[in-house]
C-alpha cells in the first residue's frame, strides 16, 4: 500500500488525569486506524527536550515542558492509509477554543495549553517521534485487522 503511513499520537498528562484515554482511543479505532504500538509513561524532562525540541526558545516552551512531564502519557503508534493527516483531523485545531466540533479538542479541550492529545504533524516528525517513544521490538508489525478490507478497498 504505498499511502500507508505511520503516525505517533499521545494521550498528554490532562487526557490521563481526565480519565479520556479510552474515548481518545475509541476515536482512532472507529475512525478506522490500525493500533501498532501502546505504552503508558512518564515523560522525563530529557525526552521533553527532544520531543519538543523545536519550540525551545518560544515563550511557552518551559511551560509545555512542565506540563508534558507533570504526568503519564500514552503513547501510540497508529498506523493507516495517510495516518498522519488523518490523525491530525481526528485532533483538530491546536487551540481548542477554535477546533471544530466533531475532533477531540473540539469536543473535550477548552484551551491550548490543555489541548490533551499530540499528534506528528508531517512524515519526518512521525519517524522521528516513533523512534524517540518506542524501540522497533514494542511495535507490532503487520498484524491482519480482519476489517481492513471493509475499511479500504
Ligand atoms: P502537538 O505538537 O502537541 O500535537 O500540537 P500541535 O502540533 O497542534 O501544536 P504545536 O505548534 O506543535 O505546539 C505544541 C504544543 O505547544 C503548546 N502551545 N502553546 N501558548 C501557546 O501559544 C502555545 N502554542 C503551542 C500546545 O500544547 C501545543 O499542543
Ligand atoms: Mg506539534
Amino acid at each position: 500500500m504505498a499511502d500507508l503511513e505511520r503516525t505517533f499520537v499521545a494521550v498528554k498528562p490532562d487526557g490521563v488525569q481526565r480519565g479520556l484515554v479510552g474515548e481518545v482511543i475509541s476515536r482512532f479505532e472507529r475512525r478506522g486506524l490500525k493500533l501498532v504500538g501502546l505504552k503508558l509513561l512518564n515523560v522525563t524532562p530529557a525526552l521533553a527536550e527532544k520531543h519538543y525540541g523545536e519550540h525551545k526558545g518560544k515563550p511557552f516552551y518551559e511551560g509545555l515542558v512542565s506540563f508534558i512531564t507533570s504526568g503519564p502519557v500514552v503513547a501510540m503508534v497508529w498506523e493507516g492509509r495517510n495516518a498522519i493527516s488523518l490523525c491530525r483531523n481526528v485532533i483538530g485545531a491546536t487551540n481548542p477554543a477554535s477546533a471544530a466540533p466533531g475532533t477531540i479538542r473540539g469536543d473535550l479541550a477548552v484551551e491550548i495549553g490543555r489541548n490533551l492529545v499530540h499528534g506528528s504533524d508531517g512524515p519526518e516528525s512521525a519517524v522521528r517521534e516513533v523512534s524517540i517513544f518506542f524501540h522497533d521490538g514494542e511495535l507490532v508489525q503487520g498484524w491482519k485487522r480482519e476489517t481492513d478490507t471493509w475499511i479500504c478497498e
